[in-house]
Parts: structure tokens; sequence; C-alpha cells
């Protein structure tokens, strides 16, 4: 089979495509036929060498945390699923990832594709679903009638938090390019206004918010302005930065780090195929691409979520 590997950190010409064995499903696992898997900002930072406190990766290393394919082999004491089964999942960040035609899982972050929708573009699901689901309601603890500013909306956990922020019953807040704020808007977002000016003080319409989620990378003093604007006794989640407290207004902080779970993701297959949650997806692309998607990536150049097909799909 093919599949894209790498054996030092480095920029994206360390990605290449070669000809490996297939692996085979050992107990508890399941061999996938990967459909699909995402580009997420994580495999060009583990790529880049830049995460190796955080994940301990054995070289060569196969990239793609995101998977969406159908079950091929089903390993010792695996129950539930069967050969064909339509899967999505969040595999482990350390493993062998989906960027190949074939991915062992461990069977339990596997869970039932949505029916409603291209197998391959349901890999835009896992991940930035799941860390807006968590970020929301397992750490914030969002619910109906409380205001919320997301901050870097346009991206793919933007998209979702969005659509899960308004489904809740929350007034929504985003920030985002002019570009995006149409299927924002579309997607739920009330209140639409460009990427904040640090320079003055935060003055934002609808401030304070009763939580703030935080999808870009800030600077201690803009996260600093950003805590400011939370209501008192309110959150502040971000996905890259958390902090500070202040026990005096009683405003809480804490930094998102996504783990798979099925019941969520569940959850959000449910709305998928209810209608109620849009997967967006800007780009699909072959396998055969990956170094240009990672440049285009570390670049600032990605049109947004981009799909990975490997090429005997
Ligand atoms: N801790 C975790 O568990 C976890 C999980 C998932 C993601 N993350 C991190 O969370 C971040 C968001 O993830 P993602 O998948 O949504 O990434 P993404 O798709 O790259 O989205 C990031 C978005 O932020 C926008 N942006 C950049 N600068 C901005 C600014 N100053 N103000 C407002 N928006 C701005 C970007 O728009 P442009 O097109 O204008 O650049 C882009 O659309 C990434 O850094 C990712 O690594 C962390």
């Amino acid at each position: 089979m093919k599949a894209v590997r790498y054996h030092r950190y480095g920029d994206s010409d360390v990605l290449h495509y070669d000809e490996v064995q297939r692996p085979t499903a050992g107990p508890g696992q399941v061999l996938v036929k990967v459909a699909g898997t995402s580009f997420n900002p994580v495999d060009a930072g583990i790529r880049g060498g830049y995460l190796t406190e955080v994940f301990a990766i054995t070289f060569p290393h196969v990239p793609g945390i995101d998977v969406a394919g159908t079950v091929a082999e089903v390993g010792a004491g695996v129950t539930g699923w069967q050969i064909g089964d339509r899967v999505v999942g969040l595999l482990p960040m350390q493993d062998d990832g989906a960027a190949a035609d074939y991915v062992l899982a461990p069977a339990e972050v596997l869970t039932a594709a949505p029916r409603s929708m291209d197998l391959a573009d349901s890999a835009a699901l896992p991940t930035v679903g799941l860390t807006a689901w968590q970020a929301l309601f397992e750490l914030a603890g969002l619910r109906a009638g409380q205001t919320i500013l997301i901050n870097g909306a346009s991206g793919g956990v933007g998209g979702y938090a969005v659509q899960l922020a308004k489904q809740a019953g929350a007034t929504v807040t985003a920030t985002t390019k002019p570009a995006t704020a149409d299927r924002l808007r579309q997607r739920g977002a009330d209140r639409l206004i460009g990427y904040l000016d640090y320079s003055t003080p935060l003055s934002i319409e609808g401030q304070p918010f009763d939580v703030v989620l935080n999808l870009i990378g800030t600077s201690p003093e803009q996260t600093a302005a950003l805590a400011g604007i939370v209501a008192d006794g309110g959150f502040l989640v971000g996905t890259m930065t958390s902090g500070p407290e202040d026990s005096r207004r009683a405003v809480r902080t804490a930094r998102v780090f996504v783990r798979s779970d099925t019941t969520q993701l569940a959850d959000l297959v449910r709305r998928v195929d209810a209608g109620d949650l849009i997967v967006d997806v800007a780009d699909r692309r072959p396998l055969t691409d990956i170094a240009a998607v990672h440049d285009a990536a570390d670049t600032g150049h990605l049109p947004g979520k981009t799909i990975l097909v490997p090429s005997d799909q």
C-alpha cells in the first residue's frame, strides 16, 4: 500500500509518498481502508518538531490524525464493527496516522460515519468538532441564554463552535475575515466583527461575554485583554493559550487538549445526519499533494478545511 511518511522533523519536504507493507489488525484494533484524512494545524506542528514534548512519535511516522473510511479487518476481541462498516475517528496523535491507503485504529476511537454526506469529507469532523464540543461544553459549560465571543471563528474549530454554541441557545459574536463572514452568518453567528485590535482596550459590542473561546495564538497581554472582557463568573477557554485566572471576579480559564470521545463524536454525527451541523470542506486534494498542503498551511495560504484522499479511491 502507499503511505505518506517522514523520517525526521523538518519542513514539508520531509514528507515522502512511500510503498509500505499493509498493517494487520492486532487485538483491539481495526484496520481502516482510508477514504480521507484531513489536514489539521497539529499535523504541521508535529512534523516540524515543535511538539516533541507532547507527542512522542517514532520515525518513520505517518501523519493524519483524522480518519474516515471503511472497516477492512477486525482484530481479536473487537466487537461492534464488521468489514465494510463506514467509520470516522480521531486517532492517537503519536501513532501512525491516516495519510495512507490503510490505517490501524484502536477500536474504541471509531464511530459510525455520517450517512448523509460523502465519506471522505467526513474526515473534516473528528478533531475540530470534538475540540469545539469539549471547549464549549466540557470546559466552559456553555448553556442557553449565555453570550459567547469566538475569536478566530473562520477556521475549522470555529465553524463548529459557532454552530454548536448557537444550537445550545447562546448569543454568538465571532471574529472573522470578511471572506468568511457570510458563511458564519449562515451557520448561526449573531454578530460578526473583524480581527481584534489590541492596541487600545478591547471594546466589543455585547461585552462582557459569559464565555470567550479563543482559537488563535495570542500574547500574554492579548490573552489578558480577552480575560478582561469575560463577565464576572465567566470562562475564558483557548486552544492555544489559557489564563490568567481572576479569582476576584470568579473568571475561570482553561486550555483544551482535544481527546477522542466517541459519545461526543456520535452526537456530532447525529447532528450532521439530522441536518443540524454543516461540515464545511474548502478543498479536496489527492494524498500525493500533502507536501503542498502543509506548505500552504505553513505560509498561511490554506483555503480552509482540506481533505486528503488516497490515490486508490
Ligand atoms: N489544543 C487543542 O487540543 C487543539 C485542538 C484543535 C486545534 N487547536 C489549535 O487551535 C487553532 C485553531 O484550529 P483550527 O483547526 O480551527 O485552525 P484553522 O482552520 O487554521 O483556523 C484558524 C483560523 O484563525 C483565523 N485567524 C488567524 N489570525 C486571526 C486573528 N488575528 N483574528 C481572528 N482570526 C484569525 C485564520 O484565518 P486566516 O485565514 O485569516 O489566517 C483561520 O481561519 C490552531 O492553532 C490549532 O493548532 C488546538
